[in-house]
């Protein structure tokens, strides 16, 4: 059984459960212990008595720490990139690219530590300087989702531990894997006992714990809608910093200019890769006229062409689904799409491959409407749906006609469009010729509107979240 790690020992439970792996459900990955209340509760007071040692610890002992968690990370690329397909389902390409975002983000906060600023400011009144500068929170409780086991526990314990919090980590139930490795390197890398706890198991458990902690001074979550609501009345209670990053229901936009191939590219990486279990992926594909037979009928082929296998074997561009309450989702809004006049054009049907596993060929909708349930609720799967547009004019307003925000894209060779379209996009990110899918770790992170709350995620943005600033006034 892989243990907790609370206050600097490995602690195992009575609880544990089974890792399996969604390409083939006879592989059990391991056994990894589930905390309950007390678990939890301790881990939380070990990060609040660790608070204040953590903070004072100088920059050059946090860059040491952080530097050698990426060096590590780096190093086993290969041995955790596999780990992560094999308990999430991604392709090992995808794996292998997310355990080295991991290690470039560990290497990117190492290099914040040591490079953290403060204001020195005249004040308006003689004789008086003012002082700017950042503060940790002191306990942060990151919780975060499935579909990025590793890169997104890294973008959160990373600045959490850079500008001198303590932190408390419940990672997602399907992938305790790679949150366990990437504790154990952390542990090693020196952190001291209590400054960086690992508390798996529910979240109504963990979660629910965690949100009901007094001791507990800000909360960023990754996952659905409904938890990110839960966890922000917790922290409005207590008034208590929180940083949400919820669904997408992003757009891609392709125009009659675009470049044909590139456009489909684009669309198949947005809408599919990742098995789109994605809150990037692009779901609503928003083609103008012109373009739009040709469009539809080269992303049929690409669509009916996607090799859907194992996600470990070579050749496999389409993992399968992350687990069967996922899958069971995906099934049902397929049959949503078909029951209000989508016509599905590819795919949505369940595979049989050489093991068992959650196969589902990407699916492709046409003749749809954005106000259907397709085009309206985050799916979380391989599921895409083409509305047809008259107009650049129609395309960004019914890219802006969703209740979410996170990312919107534009293909289009028009320099015109692409910078209206990049300025007038109700979204956090904009990509313009590129998958809504797939960002740097070094800018911001974040979306608007029902997507994301709080400030955002990532490069030194990173540090509103993870810091309080203090004004200094002083009289010399
Ligand atoms: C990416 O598209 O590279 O949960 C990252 C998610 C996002 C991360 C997307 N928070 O899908």
């Amino acid at each position: 059984m892989k243990p907790l790690l609370i206050d600097g020992d490995w602690v195992a439970t009575a609880s544990a459960a089974e890792n399996r792996n969604p390409s083939d459900l006879s592989d059990v990955i391991d056994l990894y212990a589930h905390a309950g209340v007390p678990e939890t509760q301790a881990a939380i007071d070990a990060a609040a008595a660790a608070a204040p040692g953590w903070s004072g610890t100088s920059p050059q002992q946090r860059f040491d720490i952080l530097n050698k968690t990426a060096d590590e990370l780096t190093a086993r690329k290969h041995e955790i990139g596999t780990l992560l397909s094999r308990e999430e389902g991604k392709t090992l390409r995808e794996g292998l690219l997310e355990a080295d975002r991991a290690a470039n983000i560990f290497r990117f906060f190492a290099g914040e530590c040591v490079r953290q600023t403060g204001d020195l400011v005249p004040s308006v009144r003689p004789g008086i300087d003012v002082e700017v500068t950042r503060e940790p929170l002191g306990v942060v409780g990151i919780i975060t989702p499935w579909n990025f086991p590793i890169a997104i526990p890294a973008w959160k314990i990373a600045p959490a531990l850079c500008y001198g919090n303590t932190v408390v980590f419940k990672p997602a139930e399907l992938v305790p894997g790679c949150a366990w490795v990437l504790a154990d390197i952390l542990h090693r890398a020196g952190v001291p006992s209590g400054a960086f706890n690992l508390v798996a198991g529910k979240g109504s458990v963990v979660g629910q714990t965690m949100l009901d902690a007094p001791e507990i001074d800000g909360i960023t979550f990754t996952g659905s809608q409904t938890v990110g609501h839960r966890v922000a009345e917790s922290c409005l209670k207590r008034m208590r910093k929180v940083q949400l990053e919820m669904g997408g229901k992003n757009p891609l936009v392709v125009l009659n200019d675009a470049d044909l191939d590139q456009a489909v590219d684009v669309a198949v990486d947005g809408a599919y890769f990742s098995t789109g279990q994605r809150c990037t992926a692009s779901s609503r594909l928003i083609v103008t006229e012109d373009i739009f037979g040709r469009f539809v009928e080269k992303l049929v082929d690409r669509c009916k062409a996607l090799a859907v296998g194992n996600a470990l074997s070579e050749g496999t561009e389409i993992g399968p689904v992350a687990s069967a309450d996922q899958l069971e989702t995906d099934l049902k809004y397929i049959e949503i799409g078909r029951a209000q006049g989508g016509n599905l054009r590819c795919g949505g049907e369940r595979l049989r491959r050489d093991t068992d596993g959650y196969y589902l060929q990407p699916a492709l909708f046409t003749d749809t409407t954005n106000d259907m349930r397709i085009n309206t609720e985050e799916v979380f799967g391989p599921v895409a749906a083409v509305i047809r547009v008259k107009d650049y004019e129609e395309a960004l307003s019914v890219a802006n006609e969703t209740e979410f925000g996170l990312c919107s894209g534009i293909c289009t060779t028009s320099l015109k469009h692409a910078n209206h379209f990049r300025k007038n996009s109700k979204a956090g990110m904009v990509m313009v010729n590129l998958p809504t899918a797939g960002v740097d770790y070094h800018v911001p992170f974040g979306g608007r509107k029902g997507s994301s709350f709080g400030p955002r995620e990532q490069g030194q943005y990173a540090a509103e979240f993870f810091t309080t600033v203090k004004t200094g006034y002083i009289r010399a």
